[in-house]
């Protein structure tokens, strides 16, 4: 596993946004794997600077989302569909029906997540799957305690990541889903390229535990240390207790 320690955010976000649009350049349809949540913001807004720059073109990329909320409306701002939506696809050029996240509102909720999986193997695989980590060391939502080998699949959410972020329900923990559907770690460890971003010394004891903890379900991210190529990119802060 790669480490690497930038004085702030931004610098993160140019790396990591010159390594998408360097791939998507030599790979137009390639599978970018988006996340949600503050962390990678930077990273979108470089992404979008540079299509707007006319240095890059998404429109024969493919891009699948790491998570989804169980039961919040179609309308909801904070339904992850519509965070991605808002915070990159509207502002470049997807084609149609070329940018998928796990479906929170189907019927059959165990049978969305296997169908997920095959959706991204369709697509030829995640080529650059971008995370944050939570700080209870969850990626995607795959909280402590989840398998190594899990495809798609629906998760209950912990109090810490409900309170975590209970900011984006107007601070209220009661508003914040108690579900999501979410690819498993199985799932993320598939894709051929993991780079995970943090920031903020909140980050810390997660990002030490993995980078320097041993392998282990209670800090889910860990399984990153057992991937081929994975990077971390992360501030001083973040970088504080290593
Ligand atoms: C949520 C998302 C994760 C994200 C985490 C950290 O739980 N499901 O994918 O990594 O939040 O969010 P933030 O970057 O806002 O700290």
């Amino acid at each position: 596993m790669r480490v690497i320690v930038q004085p702030d955010g931004d610098s993160i976000a140019s790396l990591v946004a010159e390594s998408i649009v360097r791939l998507v350049n030599d790979k137009p349809n390639a599978v970018l794997g988006f996340a949600t949540g503050s962390s990678p913001l930077g990273i979108y807004r470089e992404l979008i600077k540079a299509y707007q720059e006319g240095k890059v073109s998404f429109k024969d990329a493919w891009g699948f989302q790491l998570d989804e909320y169980v039961g919040l409306p179609a309308d909801h701002p904070e339904l992850y569909r519509n965070v991605i939506r808002t915070v990159i696809e509207s502002h470049v050029d997807f084609s149609e029906g070329r940018v998928h996240a796990p479906n929170g509102t189907a019927d059959d909720l165990q049978a969305a997540g296997p169908a997920y999986d095959t959706m991204i193997e369709d697509a030829g695989g995640v080529d650059f799957q971008i995370l944050g980590i939570g700080t209870d060391g969850h990626i995607a939502f795959n909280e402590p305690g989840s398998s190594f080998s899990q495809g798609t699949h629906v998760e209950t959410l912990t109090p810490q990541t409900r309170e975590d972020n209970a900011r984006f329900f107007d601070g209220d923990i009661s508003r914040v889903p108690t579900h999501t559907l979410t690819q498993g770690l199985g799932t993320i460890m598939k894709a051929k390229k993991l780079v995970l971003v943090a920031e903020g010394e909140g980050k810390a004891e997660a990002i030490a535990q993995l980078i320097e903890g041993p392998v282990s379900a209670h800090w889910p991210a860990t399984i990153m240390q057992h991937h081929a190529d994975a990077t971390v990119l992360i501030d001083e802060a973040a970088a504080s207790k290593l």
